[in-house]
């Protein structure tokens, strides 16, 4: 009788027991690798719900330091501030207001946090400008890039002066790392340090942070953001920033683009992180709240796959949640 030979080699010896699953696994998730966006509205005085991203609120300056505080609580290693003004124009004023809604909410957080946790801004016009690009426009209504990095440098300097740890430069403009490392060293500002969203994608999952703050955008931002077919791209982005001084480098959207994270991951000599963005979120969440999808589960596989790629770092919308399940041991 023929037997088959039994098979030497058993990779399923190390999946039997949770013991040893735990013992053998490559990648753990740790509170203080996650981050959480917080949107902060002017002129509300309780927190608004944002419709297309159910569980995230847009706070109010009163509300925030308790969401600071919970984000601390839950050993996240930081919060990223995005404004919600009530008034926009042309040049995106708000944003170096020292009392326009980011600066002012980045003084409240900073205080809320006591040293806890980073507190970190959104850099960008997107939010304060009326045609709701991330830059200011030219003559011929298309973003001057130029003209756009004087407004960054102005705006990283009244971050910076309400006390921002870290800049997030998310618009996506040519030399927009060196202009503003420049203009905070210039000031004195030599501790601030950059992180660049070196590599953001011109991506569709953007479509509920725009609700999120109330985005006036018509149009695209593909002049500034990549296509999304581009790779190396990605990567030549990051080596650019990272030459250009940049602390931190980040690959955004997260979860379609985690072949440019693993590349970034693999050059980079800079900490890189990954932002699930909105759309990932929201995706998640309704197909949980139809029973599509096992919501925890879905949850913590979609920010480890993240962290597996190679980011040492993690934004994302479920941040407390996710720590409070990390702690508990689920
Ligand atoms: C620009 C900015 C955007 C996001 C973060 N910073 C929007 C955009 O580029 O259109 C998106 C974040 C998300 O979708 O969760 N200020």
């Amino acid at each position: 009788m023929s037997s088959t030979p039994l098979p030497r080699v058993r990779p399923r010896r190390l999946r039997e027991t949770p013991a040893l699953r735990r013992l053998v696994s490559e990648t753990r998730l740790h509170p203080a690798d996650l981050v959480l966006p917080v949107f902060v509205r002017e002129g509300v005085s309780a927190p608004v719900p944002i419709t297309s991203m159910p569980g995230v609120v847009q706070h109010s300056l009163e509300s925030l330091p308790e969401a600071v505080d919970a984000a601390a609580a839950a050993g996240l290693g930081g919060v990223m501030l995005f404004g919600v003004p009530e008034v926009r124009d042309a040049r995106g004023s708000g944003a170096t207001d020292p009392d326009g809604i980011l600066n002012v909410a980045t003084r409240v957080a900073v205080e809320a946090s006591a040293g806890r946790l980073v507190v970190q801004t959104d850099l960008c016009l997107d939010e304060f400008t009326d045609h709701g690009h991330c830059g200011v426009l030219d003559h011929r209504g298309r973003v001057d890039n130029d003209a756009t990095l004087e407004r960054y440098a102005a705006m990283a300097l009244e971050q910076s002066r309400a006390g921002s740890e870290l800049l997030g430069l998310s618009g996506m403009m040519d030399g927009q790392v060196a202009a503003v490392r420049d203009a905070l060293d210039d000031a004195g500002f030599t501790d601030t340090a950059v992180l660049a969203y070196s590599a953001k994608y011109a991506s569709a999952y953007y479509g509920p942070f725009r609700d999120a703050v109330e985005s006036t955008l018509e149009g695209d931002r593909r002049s500034y953001q990549l296509d999304p077919g581009n790779r190396r791209e990605g990567l030549r982005e990051a080596l650019i920033d990272i030459d250009e001084g940049a602390d931190v480098v980040m690959v955004k959207p997260a979860g379609s683009y985690l072949d440019v994270l693993a590349d970034v991951a693999a050059a980079s000599e800079v900490p890189v992180w990954a932002y699930q963005v909105s759309g990932e979120y929201s995706m998640i969440e309704a197909a949980a709240a139809h029973g599509w999808i096992d919501r925890k589960r879905a949850v913590v596989e979609s920010v480890r796959g993240i962290r597996r790629a190679g980011a040492d770092a993690v934004l994302t919308y479920w941040a407390v949640e996710l720590a409070e399940w990390i702690r508990n041991g689920d």
